[in-house]
């Protein structure tokens, strides 16, 4: 396992319609291998693909407090969206200065490939569904300044 630069704010690569994955080899599983330790290594609970540089429908996932929750998504597809949303903040490892308020379903459910491509559902909710909602944004190059409905200053705000 390796450590990705993680593209910041301003790269176009951020702003691209990724591609779906076709290869489930092991370059596929060393770029999720590198994802997850680059995103630990960040503090982060989520990463995409592109955020790494790679233009592919990847992302991986752990919103657990232990690091013991991690998911990979390989090309993923929401397929239901509760009526009920949540109003919350998020930021992104792409924009390290930007907080914001964004309106996001309560539960999403999704359907992806794992890493060997067996395709799996899973339904989420509340933080892991906000989180599995922004790392799809990323996939078709929809990104947090995109998505900020209301600034959020951590140091200020509550
Ligand atoms: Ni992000």
């Amino acid at each position: 396992m390796a450590l990705r630069n993680i593209v910041t704010d301003g790269d176009p690569v951020l702003l691209k319609h990724c591609k779906p994955v076709e290869k489930f080899d092991s370059r596929l599983a060393e770029l999720l291998d590198d994802m997850a330790e680059t995103m630990y290594n960040a503090d982060g609970l989520g990463l995409a693909a592109p955020q790494v540089g790679i233009i592919r429908r990847a992302v991986v996932i752990d919103v657990s407090q232990d690091k013991s929750g991690l998911i990979e998504l390989v090309n993923p597809e929401i397929t239901e969206r509760s009526e009920q949303t949540q109003y919350g903040t998020e930021g992104c490892l792409s924009y390290p200065e930007l907080y914001g308020y964004v309106t996001r379903p309560m539960t999403v459910k999704f359907r992806a490939y794992d890493r060997h491509g067996n395709l799996y559902e899973k339904e989420v909710s509340g933080l892991f569904a906000r989180a599995v909602c922004h790392e799809l944004d990323h996939l078709d190059g929809r990104v947090l300044p995109d998505n900020i409905e209301a600034p959020y200053d951590p140091k200020k705000d509550e």
